[in-house]
């Protein structure tokens, strides 16, 4: 999956990646031409007491370091910007999979495990293209090289390398595999933190009203302990990996020398060839301790990879149709129909909803009611295809909704949520959201329609008063009437209002259905009512008991037929009388 993401989203920079090796090549033949020269100097140079052999070398030695250290920039600067480039391009592509999701997809991975993949994922495989725009070509280059370059310099001596290259490789190895199995474990208590801090932030009132802060803050005391736990154990190793290593590089110099002294004292070594031996053994003995270090990120990088893949291959539930077909040439406008429908939640045994068929014709209200976890929601989520039927069909003008295209049915819906979602911004922000271009006319119409005109007038800034996320910084009912007003400027086919009343006093609730069905006469509308007062002159009501259609028609048909509605109304009789 790393080499997939990483072949597939590096694609577009493989300009900057070119540029990355040809630098980072340059710099190593750079870096590797120095040793040699260095020997030279002391060989020709300083044994020899030649003054202008040395400044001439001498210059060629700063010069060759400048070009290495600008060369290494470029590298680094070209390879940070094909990382970045990876990160972004990777996090659009979340973003628009994810955006695209059902209900169903973002309850199965959750959203912050959706977060955390989205930001701290992506980083890992950032991190790894970043390091090997500094390694990628730089190690190999110089570990091999630095091998021909050595050996060239004094052949008997070689031994040394051959000895102290496997014992670095088998410490750092040895570390390192300890390592990874950590950064798996880390990847999945960081989704665990996320998720209990996000639960508890949701939650905070809740938490504060029951007064389990003290179990709260435990809970999250544990997830943080985690992490902490397996950041140190990780650390640890990383602190030992260090001291490991300069271990081994300092025994080896030291051998080298011992060693080369030896071969200097009977004449067969010059000084400044053990010098040069001795530097590109350390340049051999670095380079492989990075490319080892970079071989910990793989892995890392790798489960990252394969988290972020996981995402970008699941499909929505709620596919688009291959040909989808438009409304031209229908007859209706905006009459909904279901037949037979049927639904059952993922993984649930039984259907929540089952042989449901009505029609809802347009210009008339429709209205659900029905017990508390009866399906009223469950079914109209049904119709922007939030979720898809598992049987049966949902029909708009008697096509399929799952064969219009998503964009041109949304366009035809207005869904009032039972919990509606106000976005941080404006009032006029939040109205704007169904239709860009209207008017300041038109947002006043609305509101005054949703009965929101008033308290909007009140707001300090009107219509540009601020709405924080969520729309917490409004009540529950203003929220509702907000995001009624934003429904009604959109102006649908399709009204659908969850549960969208009941929390507006009576005279509130009849002023507003009567402005509504003024302003939305010839639309189709669906009201799902927890009181039947307002329903009652509903041109149809839908009685719905767990899950099924058991009574259809007008409020005085169903005075008389219906045994569950006369239930539903005489209970709400007593209620009222009691109060
Ligand atoms: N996301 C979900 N996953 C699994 N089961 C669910 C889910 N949402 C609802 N249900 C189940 O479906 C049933 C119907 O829920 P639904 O929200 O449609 O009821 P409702 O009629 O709208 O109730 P209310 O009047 O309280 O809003 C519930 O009993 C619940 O068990
Ligand atoms: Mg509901």
């Amino acid at each position: 999956m790393l080499w997939k993401l990483l072949v597939e989203y590096l694609r577009p920079q493989r300009r900057l990646l070119l540029a990355v090796v040809v630098f980072q090549l340059a710099a190593s033949i750079a870096s590797l031409y120095l040793p040699t020269l260095n020997a030279d100097i002391i060989d020709e140079g300083v044994a020899k007491g030649d003054t202008d052999y040395i400044m001439h070398i001498g210059g060629i030695m700063l010069m060759v370091t400048l070009l290495q250290i600008a060369c290494t920039i470029a590298a680094v600067y070209f390879g940070a910007k094909a990382a970045m480039a990876l990160g972004r391009d990777v996090r659009g592509a979340i973003f628009s999979r994810v955006a695209a999701f059902s209900e169903q997809e973002v309850t199965h991975f959750g959203a912050p495990s959706l977060i955390t993949r989205s930001t701290n994922d992506v980083q890992q495989v950032q991190q790894l293209v970043l390091m090997s725009a500094t390694l990628m070509v730089t190690a190999p280059m110089l570990s091999i090289g630095g091998v021909i370059m050595a050996v060239r310099q004094d052949v008997q001596m070689s031994w040394l390398i051959a000895v102290s290259v496997p014992v670095l490789l088998l410490a750092v190895g040895l570390i390192i595999t300890r390592m990874v199995p950590l950064f798996r474990l880390m990847q999945a208590r960081i989704d665990t933190v996320n998720r209990v801090l996000r639960e508890q932030l949701t939650g905070i009132r809740v938490v504060r009203a029951f007064v389990r802060e003290d179990v709260e803050t435990a809970r999250f005391g544990r997830a943080n302990e985690d992490v902490t736990d397996t950041a140190l154990r990780a650390g640890r190793l990383m602190a030992l990996a260090f001291p490991t290593v300069m271990l081994v590089l300092n025994v080896s110099s030291v051998a080298v020398i011992w060693f080369g002294a030896f071969r200097i004292q009977d004449g067969s070594m010059q000084v400044g060839t053990m010098i040069a031996f001795l530097s590109y053994l350390m340049q051999i003995l670095m380079s492989v301790m990075m490319a080892t270090f970079m071989a910990i990120m793989i892995p890392r990088a790798a489960v990252s990879a394969d988290r972020i893949g996981e995402v970008l291959g699941t499909e929505s539930s709620v596919r688009p149709p291959e040909h989808p077909l438009s409304f031209a040439g229908r007859t209706g406008r905006g009459e909904l129909q279901m037949r037979d429908v049927g639904f059952a939640y993922p993984g649930a045994e039984q259907p929540v909803l089952s042989g449901i068929s009505f029609t809802a014709p347009a210009g008339q209200t429709t209205a659900i009611i029905g017990a508390t976890g009866s399906g009223k929601t469950t079914l109209v989520n049904l119709m922007p295809r939030l979720f898809d039927a598992t049987a049966g069909s949902v029909r708009i003008d008697g096509v399929d909704v799952r064969e219009l295209h998503p964009d041109l049915l949304w366009g035809h819906i207005g869904l009032v949520p039972q919990k509606p979602y106000l976005f941080s911004g404006t009032v006029r922000s939040n109205l704007l959201y169904g239709k860009p271009d209207a008017t300041e006319d038109e947002l006043w119409q609305a509101l005054s329609i949703a009965q929101a005109e008033e308290f909007v007038r009140e707001m300090e800034g009107g219509l540009d008063a601020p709405i924080s996320q969520g729309g917490t910084n409004v009540s529950g009912g203003q929220r509702q009437r907000i995001a009624i007003a934003r429904a009604l400027v959109k102006r649908p086919e399709l009204y659908i209002f969850d549960d969208s009343f009941s929390s507006l006093d009576t005279a509130t609730d009849a002023r507003l259905r009567l402005a509504l069905k003024q302003h939305t006469a010839g639309a189709t509308l669906v009201i799902i009512a927890q009181r039947v007062s307002s329903i009652v002159d509903a041109d149809q009501i839908l009685v719905i008991d767990d899950g099924r259609l058991v009574a259809h028609g007008t409020h005085e048909e169903l005075l008389e037929t219906s045994a569950t509605y006369q239930e539903i109304v005489n209970s709400q009789l007593a209620v009222e009388e009691a109060a």
